[in-house]
């Protein structure tokens, strides 16, 4: 069973997410390590989506630039389930030609009691260039960072942040939309133990997003509009009125505690995305999801399924977006450039 963890108060999500990230060694345009959304300025974001652009053709044709990652290792160590995030970082770090391992709690040497810096200082002593990291616990990525060589990247950390993916969803939006600036995007769904919240509230926002935010009153924790400058609403057709991105949150159970606990269904009948309600919003909506989808909770399934989803195209720029940041950790802006 995944670890329960408290909620982090967003006072102190917020707290780490301005921390900016460690420089003390040479490395590419990006920083050190990756550990925030809030690591990285506008101007960052979108050479990054740059960057993207060419990894995303390459990889339609079958010819990605191996030699971006020729040389360097990249460890994947995920102490919580992952699909999308870890095949996804390991894809991209093979197709620019790094060797790749990964590591689960469950079968390292955490299982009989090494400290999680000394495993870091393990895989630090191996050559370890990138550290991909997830784990349920708040500011262990920058745990890691403090005591590694390399570059660091949080794939997820408890309910603090999840950079990468608000990234990859900013640059579905910029594909879509050409300009995220005054799109207005409602987020549906468990904001108080979302990291792809805290994440995409960053990123939205330095990007020129309009954002609203709903959810179960148990659900959406009272200062989030003072602390990320968002709009808060109690129901979703308030919410989804004049909506050009419908952004739906799973409910993370493993993260709530008794008082905040939410049924499904109880869920899927206030906050759940049908088609009907869909037309709440405007005419040409699209529908995002970070997944995994609880179909028929937060998504049902012609809309997870249907031309407004979005949700594959995300999964897809995944791959992209994260080889564009796995090459900006170590090359500068000479690199991001000369791939062709
Ligand atoms: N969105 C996301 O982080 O998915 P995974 O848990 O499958 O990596």
């Amino acid at each position: 069973m995944a670890a329960r963890t408290s909620p982090v108060p967003l006072g102190r999500a917020n707290a780490l997410a301005v921390a900016p990230a460690q420089d003390k060694a040479s490395h590419g345009w990006l920083g050190r390590h990756l550990l925030a959304a809030s690591d990285l300025c506008p101007a960052q974001m979108q050479r990054l989506f740059s960057a993207a652009d060419t990894h995303l053709q390459a990889f339609a044709e079958r010819r990605p630039a191996r030699h971006v990652l020729a040389g360097r290792t990249v460890l994947t160590v995920f102490f919580e389930p992952s699909t999308r995030t870890r095949v996804s970082f390991e894809l991209a770090a093979k197709r620019l030609g790094a060797d790749v391992a990964h590591i689960a709690q469950a079968g390292s040497s955490m299982a009989k009691g090494e400290t999680l810096q000394d495993t870091a200082r393990t895989l630090d002593a191996m050559g370890a260039d990138i550290i991909v990291v997830r784990h349920p616990q708040a500011g262990a990525a920058a745990d890691i960072a403090r005591v590694t060589g390399g570059h660091v990247v949080n794939a997820g950390d408890g309910s603090h942040a999840h950079p990468t993916q608000a990234l990859l969803d900013a640059y579905t939006l910029q594909r879509r939309f050409q300009s995220l600036q005054n799109l207005r995007v409602a987020i549906v769904g468990d904001i108080a133990h979302s990291r792809v919240v805290r994440s995409n509230l960053v990123v939205l926002k330095a990007l020129g997003a309009d954002v609203v935010v709903t959810g179960p009153r148990s659900l959406v924790p009272a200062d989030v509009a003072a602390r990320f400058g968002c709009t808060v609403v109690r129901t979703l057709k308030e919410a989804l009125d004049s909506a050009q991105v419908v952004m739906a949150l799973r409910l993370q159970h493993e993260r709530m505690t008794t008082a905040a606990a939410m049924q499904p269904h109880v869920f899927a009948e206030h906050f759940g995305i049908t088609a009907e309600r869909l037309s709440w919003a405007r005419p040409d909506v699209v529908v995002m999801h970070p997944g995994p989808v609880n179909r028929g909770v937060e998504l049902t399934s012609d809309v997870m399924d249907g031309a407004q989803s979005l949700v594959w195209a995300q999964i897809k720029h995944g791959v992209a977006v994260r080889a564009a940041i796995l090459q900006a950790m170590v090359q500068g802006p000479e690199g991001l450039s000369g791939v062709q």
